[in-house]
């Protein structure tokens, strides 16, 4: 078997004064579509921000593409998409996705395949400064995509989104995952959950399971997921103090 994109062993994390990450064990295969979900709170954007190599460590190992997480030689492998946009405000849709894509060598093709797959193409010659919150959201998400990584870490890139571009949206992550990249996105929103190979389940810090979403329903005897994972929190011994 191949070794996995993204192989996570015990895990701990401290932030504040608090342990939020309290050994986390994962593998994350690649080409696949992982998704991170859980209550807010719960560590997802801790977990992404240790794979990209942006959180410091309690203790445990991050492997990514068979480096340590932060790694120079990973800079140009991982794309990261945080859950607040950052974009240039002063600069159309299209020249923000031009300029990562000079950053990465990417040719003008890759620009407009990128603004298409995030439905921003009307919008291309419009400053950021003037779009919606979801609109600047996917400006970010183009700019990762552009970059063409062999990991893209996406947190919560659905968010604001309506329910059209949603599913647009996860069919290009599939598509993205089918051409072999890897993918570890997170939401909150459990019917998303049937649009990955995997499924991260976390609460209060924990991992209470990785499963397929078939697992899940079969482990659960659920035939809705949202139902699936309240039925396993609920079964979970831990972090079910609060
Ligand atoms: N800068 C920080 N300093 C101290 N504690 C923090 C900090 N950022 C997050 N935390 C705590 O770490 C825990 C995990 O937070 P994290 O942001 O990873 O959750 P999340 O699952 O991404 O939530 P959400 O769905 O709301 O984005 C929470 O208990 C949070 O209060
Ligand atoms: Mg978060």
């Amino acid at each position: 078997m191949r070794s996995p994109a993204i192989d996570i062993r015990d895990l701990h994390v401290r932030r504040g004064n608090n342990e939020v990450l309290h050994g986390i064990n994962m593998q994350v295969q690649s080409g696949s579509v992982t998704g991170v979900l859980g209550p807010s709170g719960c560590g997802k954007t801790t977990l992404m921000r240790c794979v990209v190599g942006t959180q410091i460590v309690e203790s445990g190992t991050v492997s990514v593409l068979g480096s340590p997480a932060g790694s120079v030689s990973l800079r140009r492998r991982i794309g990261y998409v945080t859950q607040s946009p950052s974009v240039y405000a002063d600069l159309t849709v299209k020249k923000n996705v031009s300029y990562f894509a000079a950053l990465y060598g990417q040719p003008s093709s890759a620009v407009t395949e990128a603004i298409d797959a995030v439905g921003l193409t009307r919008f291309a010659g419009q400053k950021a400064a003037d779009l919606s919150g979801g609109q600047l959201g996917r400006v970010s998400l183009a700019c990762a995509l552009v970059a063409r990584p062999e990991i893209l870490v996406l947190d919560e890139p659905t968010v604001g989104l309506d329910p059209l571009l949603r599913v647009e949206l996860w069919e290009r992550f599939e598509d993205l995952a089918a051409g072999g990249t890897t993918l570890l996105v997170s939401s909150h929103v459990m019917d998303e959950a049937e649009h990955c190979t995997s499924l991260l389940l976390m609460r209060d810090g924990y991992l209470l399971a990785q499963v397929s979403p078939d697992e899940l329903r079969e482990q659960t005897g659920e035939a809705s997921l949202e139902e699936a994972f309240l039925n396993l929190i609920r079964s979970s011994p831990i972090g079910s103090e609060n």
